[in-house]
């Protein structure tokens, strides 16, 4: 038997979309590329679009707060753009969260995360408002949270492992500011969709969550080729 979870797949199953949103350092990225490679799925960090924005911005010397010239950005940025491993930085996160709170800048990105997310054979994408405005109708939704703290820890680790030396307390706190902007904006505010299911990694090793994940999507695949 094929270890290709794809080749049960009915020939009423056009697609699998899976959306994964959940606040910074999570681990939503870790399970969405995980369920890529298990689903043989494409991917797309679409958080990797607001940094290259935020970026872009700052390297022109523009203001973040000026809208216009961001939705200008935004509506310029390429597939290969998201390479850059700049855009990996601390302070990538920080001028993506600025950007992003912008509904212009929102809308000129629509198009391209649709577009990924109903390509053949389907896709994971990993964000803060894939499950509510990206793709409303995915069957497969999960929102990954974990406490700020255990958060912190795991994206300080990633920052010393990528050699930028920083203080615990300073990740938490700007862990704890972007969770408040993200949340308290206007636009697609990062919340889970109705229908995701909550998958809380605070306790868990990369392996378990990993392992919940992949459950959440074999149920939810379940239920969607039953009403299919
Ligand atoms: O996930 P990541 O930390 O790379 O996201 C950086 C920032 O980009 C987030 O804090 C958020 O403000 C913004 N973002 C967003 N919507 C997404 C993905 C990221 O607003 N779908």
């Amino acid at each position: 038997m094929s270890d290709d979870p794809r080749e049960d797949t009915s020939e009423g199953e056009r697609f699998l979309v899976i959306a994964v949103d959940g606040p910074a350092a999570s681990g939503k990225g870790t399970i969405a590329a995980g369920l890529a490679r298990h689903y043989r799925l494409p991917a797309l960090d679409t958080g990797l679009l607001y940094r290259c924005v935020g970026v872009l911005m700052r390297k022109a010397g523009e203001d973040l707060d000026d809208e216009a010239v961001a939705t200008a950005a935004a509506a310029t940025l390429t597939a290969d753009q998201l390479e850059d491993p700049a855009l990996r930085t601390r302070a990538a996160g920080e001028l993506a969260s600025r950007v992003a709170v912008h509904p212009r800048v929102r809308a000129a990105l629509l198009e391209f995360q649709r577009t990924f997310a109903n390509q053949e054979g389907g896709a994971v994408l990993d964000g803060r408002d894939i499950g509510t405005v990206i793709v409303p109708d995915a069957p497969a939704k999960l929102y990954v949270t974990a406490t700020p703290e255990v958060r912190a820890d795991r994206r300080w680790k990633q920052l010393a492992g990528q050699g930028e030396a920083v203080a615990y307390e300073d990740v938490l706190a700007d862990i704890l500011k972007r969770d408040a902007r993200d949340g308290g904006r206007e636009a697609a505010p990062m919340r889970p969709a109705a229908d995701a299911v909550l998958l809380d990694t605070s306790e868990m090793t990369i392996e378990q969550a990993a392992d919940a994940a992949r459950r959440i999507v074999e149920a939810a695949r379940a239920r969607w080729l039953k009403a299919n």
